[in-house]
């Protein structure tokens, strides 16, 4: 990801705020950020971030050594990009890192994507309300080359890397899954501009 495209999107959230925060009652037909294209941008350049780091440390350490690279909150790029006003999270029903936990309004929509996926239905990503925070949420749909680390031990997941993440993770629930399941959801939160 190239750090300037990330300071234009920086940039244009902030722009967007400042306009509509300058202009006087009168006149504003107050224009919303565009949450949903934002949202996509944060999540595009995340997992850009994410892939290519735990490729390159995957093909340097060995799976076992990359475990600790898909942790989100550890790169730089959350911390550019996550900021008062915006905070980028992934969340899931059945998670690695406790952290990672839904919290009350994350349920509702992980219910929301769980019962469109049990349906055979395409998830579709949402914009959710709640006190001065909008968050927008997309599903996370597991890939064939996630399996080393979330699918079965013995069949995907060799013994050393079993033990690495049995290690760091000892309430570990984030195994066991199959491509095309509903891994978890990116949750990009924003502090509502309307002031
Ligand atoms: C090298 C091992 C490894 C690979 C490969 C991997 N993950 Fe993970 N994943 C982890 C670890 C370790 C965590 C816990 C990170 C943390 O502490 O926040 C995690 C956490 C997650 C989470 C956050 C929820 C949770 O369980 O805490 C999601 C969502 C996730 N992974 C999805 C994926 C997807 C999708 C892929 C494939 C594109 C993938 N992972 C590939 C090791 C891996």
């Amino acid at each position: 990801m190239n750090k300037y495209l990330l300071f234009f999107i920086i940039g244009s959230i902030i722009a967007g705020i400042s306009v509509s925060c300058s202009q006087s009652p009168a006149t504003v037909t107050t224009k919303e950020p565009d949450y949903r294209r934002i949202g996509d941008s944060i999540i595009k350049a995340t997992f850009d971030t994410l892939r290519h780091t735990l490729g390159a440390s995957i093909q340097r350490d060995g799976v076992e050594g990359a475990v600790q690279f898909c942790n989100v909150n550890a790169y730089p790029i959350t911390a550019t990009l996550a900021s008062e006003n915006i905070l980028i999270r992934r969340v899931a029903n059945r998670y690695r890192n406790p952290q990672n936990a839904p919290d009350s309004t994350d349920a509702v929509q992980w219910n929301v994507f769980a019962t469109a996926k049990a349906a055979g239905d395409s998830l579709q990503p949402a914009i959710v309300r709640e006190n001065d925070r909008v968050h927008y949420y997309k599903p996370i749909i597991l890939q064939a080359n996630c399996t080393v680390c979330h699918g079965t031990n013995g069949k995907d997941i060799s013994p050393a890397v079993a033990s690495t993440i049995d290690s760091l993770y000892p309430n570990d629930n984030a195994k066991d899954f199959a491509v095309g399941d509903l891994r978890g959801m990116w949750k990009i939160s924003f502090l509502q501009a309307n002031h």
